[in-house]
């Protein structure tokens, strides 16, 4: 079924200027014909049977000095093929001879991914620094009332997340190069900023936005991007910690060595959270929760009719709240965002659910915030002391971010893992 969505994710990358050639696997030709993946791709579609007509050029090797690979609609088959090296067919032979980033979209039964087969598969390929983008779990309700299959990404994430990771490939090159240079410059000292202060410590972030379905199509969200928690999380990961991301739909790839829990409503990230914060020192809360979901979701795409429409919602958990009302030595963040009042509004928010300190920021910043790189944030005790930092990227966020919780935890008299 999942093939059937490639097509989306071809024109989309085409449209942001990519070049984009495609591989087809006997699988994938069981579900959609070559024609409709020729047509939203650059030309001609590759197949085994492609692969061993006589040519001048070695067709794998060809494939494999792309700038990034994406597999739409990964199988638990493909999977197993790439992780243990095999090569006996145009895909996995052009994943052996690939150096560039390798991002997999999962699509299979909840069941089958689940099983640690396939688990140990994706650890293998993640530790060789591939990147996976989903499966999308509980996409009509994981609760028991939708279809509980494990969903593929949709194809515009897919898109900007293949695309993400091109310039996340470049930027890291960069920053490998500065860290070249800065290396020399200090005769080989270590870049402070990633000492392993965090070792042996379980740090619990979530991110992005919950949807909240008001029928199997329709739903209530926001637009956050992810981007904060993502930072937190891979600021923990290189300083020793050990990170669970729990994140709403974003259309980052999951950040290699962080355990990546993908949900969609804010109900399952209360259960994913409240499940993972129990043997954790930190939990840091980016989320952007939907306050409220549908006090009866349809189980039918429900038909337009004349007139106003009344929906009834009903009050979500407060998740830092819970977490607040039994914190042990947890040393708990949050977010606010505030267009007034903010301090005041966001001490006041600490104090009531019990969080170390508030991260504040205002939706109303150009580059900030939602969906920006930067983050421009004040930081909120509950006794309403604040201290207002500069225009900072996400990652500097994260780092003065866990500073700060570094200090909080040297204070605790026990600080759990
Ligand atoms: N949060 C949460 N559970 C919710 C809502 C929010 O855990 N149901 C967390 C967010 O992740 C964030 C912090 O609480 O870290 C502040 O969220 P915000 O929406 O600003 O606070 P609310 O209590 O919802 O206040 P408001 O009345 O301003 O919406």
């Amino acid at each position: 079924m999942a093939a059937v969505k490639a097509p989306g994710v071809l024109r989309r990358l085409r449209e942001r200027g990519a070049r984009v050639r495609v591989i087809a696997t006997a699988a994938a030709l069981a579900f959609i014909t070559e024609l409709s993946l020729a047509t939203a791709a650059d030309g001609e579609v590759a197949t085994d049977a492609t692969w061993f007509e006589p040519r001048p050029d070695a067709q794998h090797l060809t494939h494999a000095r792309a700038d990034a690979v994406v597999i739409v609609g990964a199988s638990a088959d493909l999977l197993a093929r790439a992780a243990t090296g095999r090569g006996d067919d145009l895909a996995s032979a052009t994943l052996l001879s690939v150096r560039a980033p390798v991002l997999w979209v999962p699509a299979m039964n909840e069941r089958m991914w689940e099983h640690p087969a396939v688990q140990a598969n994706a650890e293998r390929l993640r530790g060789w620094g591939h990147h996976f983008l989903g499966p999308v779990y509980g996409a009509f309700g994981s609760r028991g009332e939708g279809t509980g299959m494990g969903r593929m990404a949709e194809p515009e994430d897919i898109a900007a997340a293949a695309l993400g990771l091109l310039e996340g490939e470049s930027r890291s090159r960069e920053v490998e190069e500065s860290r070249e240079q800065a290396a020399l410059s200090t005769s080989g000292l270590l870049d402070p900023s990633t000492a392993p202060d965090l070792r042996g410590v379980h740090v619990v972030v979530s991110a992005g936005p919950t949807r909240e379905y008001l029928d199997p199509v329709r739903f209530i969200s926001n637009p956050s991007s992810g981007k904060m928690g993502f930072a937190v999380a891979e600021e923990a990961r290189d300083r020793g910690a050990s990170v669970t991301l729990v994140t709403g739909p974003v259309s980052l790839p999951d950040p290699p060595g962080v355990r990546v829990v993908r949900i969609e409503s804010a109900l399952d990230l209360r259960d994913a959270v409240v499940e993972a914060a129990r043997d954790a020192g930190v939990v840091v809360m980016t989320a952007a929760v939907a306050d409220y979901r549908a006090a009866d979701r349809a189980t039918e795409k429900q038909a337009k009719v004349a007139g106003d429409v009344t929906v009834h919602l009903t009050p979500n958990p407060d998740i830092l709240a819970e977490l607040g009302a039994d914190k042990g030595g947890r040393v708990l963040i949050g977010f606010a965002m505030e267009t007034h009042a903010g301090v005041e509004r966001a001490a006041l928010k600490a104090r009531r659910k019990n969080a170390d300190f508030i991260l504040l920021n205002y939706p109303t910043r150009e580059g900030t915030a939602f969906g920006g790189d930067d983050n421009e944030v004040t930081l909120v005790r509950p006794d309403g002391s604040s201290e207002a930092w500069p225009r900072l990227t996400k990652r500097e966020v994260a780092r003065r971010l866990l500073d700060e919780v570094l200090a909080i935890r040297e204070r605790l008299p026990h600080s759990p893992g």
